[in-house]
């Protein structure tokens, strides 16, 4: 009753009743005892003395006094024996209160064990449920499993497919020999030595270096010729001496056929032509190169074979490695031209044509002569820039052209001079050749990636253009591709697209450079992996950081702090009823190569990788975990959903059940860092604690570690970086990671609630303490800010959750400027890893919970407080921005709270969470 706080419970009424009953019975006892004797006495004695009802008219009797004193002493006696019936029947009422009191408590102590059966209960229920699903998936598991596919081994005498009638029918499927390479082989690439084939030397010196350097790096390429799936030849860019002319295109075929696993057609061969300059030879149009595929930067159209020869772009940076902090930045959006073009025609359409008409071309145009849209562009653009509407530059001729194929538009100058006018230009044109024909061309190509290194939009002319890997890459998100008949309109066109259109085509631009084109390693990386797409076999899988663990002695027995671990009366989850529980990993292999090309190849960080996991994954529909697809949920009341109780139970949410691990960086602060594990105790759906050693002296021998009932894993690290922070353990199995800092304070409710936040927002970070980037406005820079503020921009990861993917690409992907920042300061890389996700997701972090603050109180002061820290702070996103080429954060303005978080609840229900 007391539990009910006043309130007239429906219980309450019927004893406060009984007590009014009770008390009323014992005044008609008492009456009935006391009064009825002693009437009953008179009575009696009056009728005795009297002998008669009437005696007693007749007047006073003789002796009356001493009947008197009689009486009296009577009624004394009668007093007295009825004061101790009283006092019994008191002692008898206590007695019988006393009874009920004890009545009442055993029926308080019957509820209370009621309740607690009750929970038992619901406890037993959930094991049952954990088991019956644990039962179910391993069931759905046991299902035949598939064995891999057959490994076909070619066989070497046979090629197996009949040849196609011409070698210009080739395609992938009348080509290639897919039995070379099972869905499952991991793409073994064999690279003919340059050395083996006497045309070898004649390839430029600075392309073979570069390609030779990217081979060693490759992880595909294979030493073992047999069991090989695709055979690489490079063949160009040729080197011309005046001492020696090139070999003839005979020579090429025949050393060809002689390479030694040409297997009489070249199938699976890939002849590999990289050009570095804007005039290439295409030779190969002259060679009869049977079934193997060709990749380079001039196609003829009767010569290219879409979907099997692939067009690449010209190797720009042969050796160097392109400096991303000379890149300009993206922001200005509009530029100090609209749109510029400089190139110089060497020969016009026309008089090429008079001169050699290709063959096939008369016979396909049957005379007529091509539409030659040049002498319009040509007036248009001019038209354009003298009406000063706009700021452009356009210009026709140029002091040194540089050789490029008749019917190409020259390049001008120097490179430095194309790309200082590049860097001033919003739009850059590329007017593709005024020969329909040559529908790639290494002049082209050129022009495209200098506007796209510098940020500069390509504004493609001619629409039969083939831009590179356009199999792959969708290029109408970097670069604005229009017919030259549109010539007119192409001005009204620019104009017309808003900025936030124009920055992210910009940016797009800069991640297929950056990804695709920068380095020779990355275009060595592209040709693979664009021919690995094609025939549908998976990446190889990116490298996890091998924890060598520290063996360290556990055996403190951790309790509970019930400050820290304080709900209420609610249980945060399932504790010691849940099974240590890793994440299912490499369930899309083929996805990213058989159904999802487009943003493998089209959204950062590119199709280079496969990764276990991704936070990108589509979710099913709620009914899926009902019907068919159930295996792993864990609805809220089974499906019928519930209030605080029946949510503890259950993590429900949209994504199968699954649990987190504790990523705790330390160093050399033992004391601190056992708190810190003894407060993770009883912390459920916590799979295991990372703590990661940044520390090159061991952790002391006699050190006592909690046990709080899971592995406690201590990896060593190379050397003291707060970039070990975020490297991609293998130690840790699931999806979710919690990093926090060794003094981090953060309550069970807190981190549950965390986990169950992110577990809805898998693609950003989530946590606690927030910080923004405000806008200095005398310096025109960024600062970091650490006030109270209504908008934030970044959560701090020392307390935070985030996707494991989001290591991978911190440590694999992400610029290593930002890593090697981070060293120099020992500082930054939180804001780094801000910097990383909002870069990848154009997404804000999520703050959780009141708290802006997660260190102890009472905890000696961190250093992030002293001003040099600040000072690090303000320059490292500084930096960031200059390698990013814009800022990727963005602000929120919002925090969130758990669902029933101070709302009104009748008695019955309760909050998901007491306090947040
Ligand atoms: C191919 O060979 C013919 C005849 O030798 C020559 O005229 C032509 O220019 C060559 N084509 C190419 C693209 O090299
Ligand atoms: C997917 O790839 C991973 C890594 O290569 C491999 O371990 C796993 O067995 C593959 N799964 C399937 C179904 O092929
Ligand atoms: C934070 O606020 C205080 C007081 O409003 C101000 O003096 C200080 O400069 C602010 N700090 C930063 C980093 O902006």
């Amino acid at each position: 009753m007391q539990r009910n706080g006043g309130g007239v419970g429906a219980s309450g009424q019927p004893w406060v009743l009984r007590r009014v009953r009770l008390t009323w019975l014992s005044f008609m006892l008492f009456f009935i005892l006391v009064f009825f004797p002693l009437i009953a006495h008179y009575y009696l004695t009056t009728i005795d003395e009297a002998g008669g009802p009437d005696k007693r008219i007749f007047g006073p009797r003789p002796g009356g006094e001493l009947c008197e004193a009689k009486h009296v002493q009577d009624l004394c006696r009668i007093r007295e024996s009825v004061s101790e019936e009283l006092l019994q029947l008191e002692a008898k009422r206590q007695e019988l209160n006393g009874e009920i009191a004890r009545l009442n408590l055993r029926i308080e102590a019957c509820k209370r064990s009621i309740d607690s059966a009750k929970q038992d209960l619901l406890q037993l229920k959930n094991v049952i449920s954990q088991t019956e699903h644990s039962y179910k998936e391993l069931m759905a598991q046991n299902q035949p499993k598939l064995s891999l596919p057959v490994r076909l081994l070619p066989d070497k005498d046979d090629p197996g497919l009949p040849p196609p009638k011409s070698a210009r029918a080739c395609r992938l499927r009348s080509c290639f020999d897919y039995a070379r390479c099972p869905l499952t082989s991991g793409f073994p690439v064999y690279v003919y030595d340059t050395g083996s084939y006497s045309w070898g030397e004649y390839i430029d010196p600075l392309v073979k270096q570069a390609f030779v350097a990217s081979v060693k790096s490759n992880i595909y390429i294979t030493d073992n010729p047999s069991i090989a799936c695709l055979y690489v030849v490079l063949v160009g860019e040729l080197q011309e001496f005046p001492s020696s002319p090139l070999p003839s295109p005979a020579e090429l075929e025949k050393q060809l056929k002689a390479l030694p696993y040409w297997r009489s057609d070249g199938h699976n061969h890939l002849l590999v032509h990289l050009s570095r300059k804007s005039l290439t030879q295409n030779f190969l149009y002259n060679v009869s190169t049977g079934r193997a595929a060709m990749a380079q930067s001039t196609f003829l159209e009767q010569q290219y074979r879409e979907g099997f020869d692939l067009v690449v772009s010209p190797l720009v940076h042969a050796l160097s490695e392109p400096n991303f902090l000379e890149v300009p930045p993206q922001v200005p959006v509009k530029r100090k031209y609209l749109f510029t073009f400089q190139g110089e025609r060497v020969e016009s359409l026309r008089s090429s044509l008079q001169e050699s008409p290709p063959q096939s071309f008369e016979e396909e145009m049957e005379g007529d002569p091509p539409a030659d849209y040049d002498d319009r562009i040509i007036g248009t653009l001019k038209a354009v820039q003298d009406s000063h509407l706009d700021q452009v530059l356009v210009e026709f001729t140029c002091k040194n052209p540089q050789p490029s194929l008749a019917t190409e538009w020259a390049l001008c100058g120097e490179r430095e001079d194309r790309l200082e006018v590049l860097k001033a230009s919003t739009f850059a044109l590329v007017i593709s050749p005024g020969d329909g024909q040559l529908v790639a061309s290494a002049g082209c190509g050129m022009r495209l990636f200098e506007a796209l290194e510098v940020g500069a939009i390509p504004v493609v002319l001619g629409d039969h253009s083939r831009l590179p890997y356009h199999q792959h890459i969708r290029w109408s998100e970097a670069a604005i591709l229009v017919p030259k008949a549109r010539i007119t309109e192409l001005h009204f066109l620019l104009r017309s697209l808003s900025d936030n259109d124009l920055l992210a085509m910009r940016r797009q631009g800069r991640f297929l450079w950056e990804t695709y084109f920068s380095t020779s390693e990355n275009v060595l990386n592209t040709i693979l992996a664009s021919i690995r797409t094609s025939i549908q076999v998976p990446a190889a899988p990116i490298r996890e950081e091998p924890a060598q663990e520290i063996p360290h002695k556990a055996g403190k027995l951790a309790g509970t702090d019930a400050n820290l671990a304080d709900n209420g009366d609610l249980d945060l989850g399932p504790v010691e009823t849940e099974p240590p529980y890793a994440s299912p990993r490499f369930l899309r292999n083929f996805t990213y190569t058989a159904a999802d090309t487009y943003r493998t190849w089209n959204r950062a960080p590119g199709p280079f990788h496969l990764f276990p996991h991704t936070p990108l994954d589509p979710v099913l529909p709620s009914e899926a975990k009902f019907l068919g697809s159930g295996t792993g949920f864990r609805p809220i009341g089974g499906g019928t959903g519930g209030s605080g109780k029946e949510f503890q139970a259950a993590l429900g949410g949209n994504v199968p059940r699954e649990q987190f691990t504790v990523v705790m960086l330390t160093y050399e602060r033992e004391e601190v860092l056992m708190n810190s594990l003894e407060r993770l105790n009883g912390l459920p759906y916590l799979n295991k604690v990372v703590v990661v050693w940044n520390s090159p002296k061991p952790p002391s021998d006699d050190l006592l570690w909690p046990d709080i009932g899971l592995p406690i894993v201590v990896v060593r690290t190379e050397k003291n970086s707060l970039n070990n922070r975020f490297l991609p353990w293998d130690a840790v199995e699931t999806e979710a990671i919690l990093s926090i800092d060794d003094d981090a304070h953060l309550r069970h409710d807190e981190i549950m609630f965390g986990f169950r936040v992110w577990r809805e927002a898998r693609d950003r970070i989530v946590g606690f303490p927030g910080r923004f980037h405000a806008w200095d406005v005398n310096h025109q820079s960024w600062l970091y800010n650490s006030n109270y503020s209504c908008e934030l921009s970044m959560v701090l990861t020392g307390a935070a959750f985030f996707h494991k993917y989001y290591a991978y690409l911190y440590s694999y992907v992400m610029p290593q400027a930002i890593r090697d920042m981070v060293d120099e300061y020992i500082n930054c890389e939180d804001i780094a890893m801000n910097f990383l996700v909002s870069h990848i997701t154009r997404k804000p972090p999520i703050k959780v919970t009141s708290r802006w603050t997660f260190r102890c109180p009472g905890c000696p002061q961190a250093l992030s407080h002293d001003d040099s820290h600040f000072h690090e702070r303000h320059k490292c996103i500084n930096f960031f921005v200059k390698v990013y080429g814009y800022m990727p954060l963005l602000y929120t303005q919002f925090r969130v709270d758990s669902v029933l978080f101070k709302t009104r609840l009748p008695h019955d229900k309760t909050k998901c969470f007491k306090f947040i």
